[in-house]
């Protein structure tokens, strides 16, 4: 079985909200700064963070656009000694299209990319409280046919010195590749 989900690149058709998911450019780096901090649960990073994760690590980073507007986002990288590991730094859609299996998609799609050609696992951490990322991060698990284990990683106290909660490390896989969906543009 394979999960039917548009590629990198595709123009969804039929289901709303219309909408095409790319690799990141330089362009888009204020615009994506703009839809993390409008999130209002997202800790910004400065823009030049942006611009990197648009332009140096693009390949694992994808967005969603609607008639111009940047809608979806998510930011990634393989951790260098994980080659294995896609690992989610940030992931948020506009309030608008929240619900629509958007931020889904984008996660699924840079799974497809030849980028993450040897990713089998996928990681990312969650605070206790954001009931949506749990339920995406779970709601993937289920997708991807695997299992989803956490465990206490950044820890309020010994780590953020009291200024954020705790992040907890998500960790689902390994999962079987044939699961996605056939890559179409690399
Ligand atoms: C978390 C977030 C990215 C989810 O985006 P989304 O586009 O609504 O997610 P999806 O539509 O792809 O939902 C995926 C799954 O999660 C579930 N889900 C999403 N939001 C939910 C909510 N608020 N309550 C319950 N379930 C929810 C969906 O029902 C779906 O599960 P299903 O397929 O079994 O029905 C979005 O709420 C957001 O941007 N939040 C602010 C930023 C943030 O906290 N990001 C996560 C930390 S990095």
């Amino acid at each position: 079985m394979r999960l039917a989900t548009a590629g990198p690149n595709d123009r969804s058709a039929g289901t709303p909200p219309p909408v095409t998911i790319r690799r990141p450019e330089r362009e888009d780096g204020a615009a994506v700064w703009q839809l993390v901090a409008d999130s209002a649960t997202l800790d910004t990073n400065s823009i030049y963070c942006n611009l990197l994760q648009c332009t140096h690590f693009s390949a694992t980073c994808a967005l969603a656009e609607h008639e111009g507007e940047i809608v979806g986002w998510v930011s990634g990288y393989i951790p260098p000694e994980e080659p294995d590991t896609y690992f989610v730094w940030q992931v948020c859609t506009a309030e608008r299209v929240r619900g629509q299996g958007l931020a889904r998609r984008l996660i699924i799609s840079v799974l497809t990319r030849s980028a993450c050609d040897g990713v089998t696992r996928l990681k990312s951490t969650i605070t206790e409280k954001n009931a949506p990322s749990w339920a995406l991060f779970n709601a993937l698990a289920a997708s991807l046919d695997s299992t989803l284990a956490r465990a206490p990683h950044f820890e309020r106290d010994s780590h953020f010195a009291g200024r954020h909660e705790t992040e907890h490390m998500v960790s689902i896989g390994p999962f079987r590749r044939t699961i996605l969906p056939v890559r179409r543009v690399a």
